[in-house]
């Protein structure tokens, strides 16, 4: 046996394409996978000039592009645009996603009472633009590509285990991570095996997002933050960097046999019952 795992592991020159780029996630992965030696396109709704910039100074091969998820027209355009300068796509990171406010419970407005728009919008953001409208459109390409590709979707702890409060957020994760199953085997068996579709499940992140979920105002954790905390055998939150070398694993030829899974990256929280 002689497998260079340098190699195996290697995501120099490959071409990556990521949604919600300006994300905290993605922006993390995105700069430690271009510092790798990866060509990386970042895009966004928010503007992402700032980063790119950031990115250039670092001597990151960077490209960004305004793109919102949700309208397939748009992601088609840049696409196109992207095929055009780098002539190939190597990986999709599905990251853009994330809570809307309106779908989640509480003492004031139960399940009952939400309004079914709201739940729509999560929906939407996490399962159509979040995985559904990148991969059809992305995907299409990989297929006649000769490498192949990789597809990395954004699922969450929520899908596995549907967390208090969060509904509309836990059924649209779920969702993604069904999605990815299916495409996977869809793909697998209709095109090419080349072209891998699989999802991370992170655990608890601390993010704009869910911060003031989990900490109160003057630093100290809230008693969902501690009830969290309590849950995870590793104890802490994660920090971006803990999801890279998962990425790193399967956008590159080292996971070439694994298709159809969601990784959780959870520091233990999936395993644990709380007892
Ligand atoms: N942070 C966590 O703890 C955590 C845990 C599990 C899963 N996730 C998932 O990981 C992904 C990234 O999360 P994050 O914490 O970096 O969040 P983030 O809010 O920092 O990043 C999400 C990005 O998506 C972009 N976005 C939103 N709507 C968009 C649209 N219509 N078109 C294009 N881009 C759009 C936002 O502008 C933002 O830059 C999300 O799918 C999130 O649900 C996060």
């Amino acid at each position: 046996m002689n497998l260079n795992l340098e190699s195996m592991f290697s995501v120099r020159d490959k071409t990556l394409l990521f949604t919600g780029g300006g994300g905290i996630l993605a922006s993390h992965i995105a700069r430690a996978l271009g510092e790798g030696g990866a060509k990386v396109i970042l895009t966004d709704i928010v503007p992402l000039d700032a980063l790119v910039e950031e990115f250039r100074r670092e001597g990151i091969m960077v490209e960004g592009y305004t793109m919102n998820v949700l309208q397939r027209d748009n992601v088609e355009e840049v696409v196109s645009k992207v095929l055009e300068k780098f002539g190939r796509i190597d990986a999709l990171l599905n990251a853009a996603g994330g809570n809307v406010r309106e779908a989640i419970t509480s003492p004031e407005v139960s399940f009952f009472d939400l309004p079914v728009e709201a739940l729509e919008r999560v929906v939407d953001l996490n399962l159509f633009g979040g995985a559904i409208i990148p991969s059809q459109v992305v995907a299409r390409y990989m297929i006649r590509q000769e490498e192949g590709g990789s597809i990395i979707n954004f699922s969450s702890m929520a899908a596995l285990r549907p967390l208090t409060r969060v509904v509309g957020y836990s059924a649209a994760k779920a969702a993604v991570s069904n999605f990815t199953q299916w495409l996977a085997v869809y793909i697998a068996r209709e095109f090419t095996p080349k072209v891998r579709v699989n999802a991370l499940a992170p655990g608890f992140f601390v993010t704009k997002q869910n911060y003031a979920l989990l900490y109160r105002e003057d630093g100290t954790l809230t008693p969902r933050g501690e009830a969290v905390l309590a849950h995870t055998p590793c104890g802490r939150f994660g920090v971006p960097e803990d999801l890279v070398s998962t990425v790193l694993w399967l956008l590159s030829p080292a996971s070439s046999f694994v298709t159809g899974v969601v990784v959780p990256v959870d520091g233990g929280f999936n395993a644990f019952s709380g007892v």
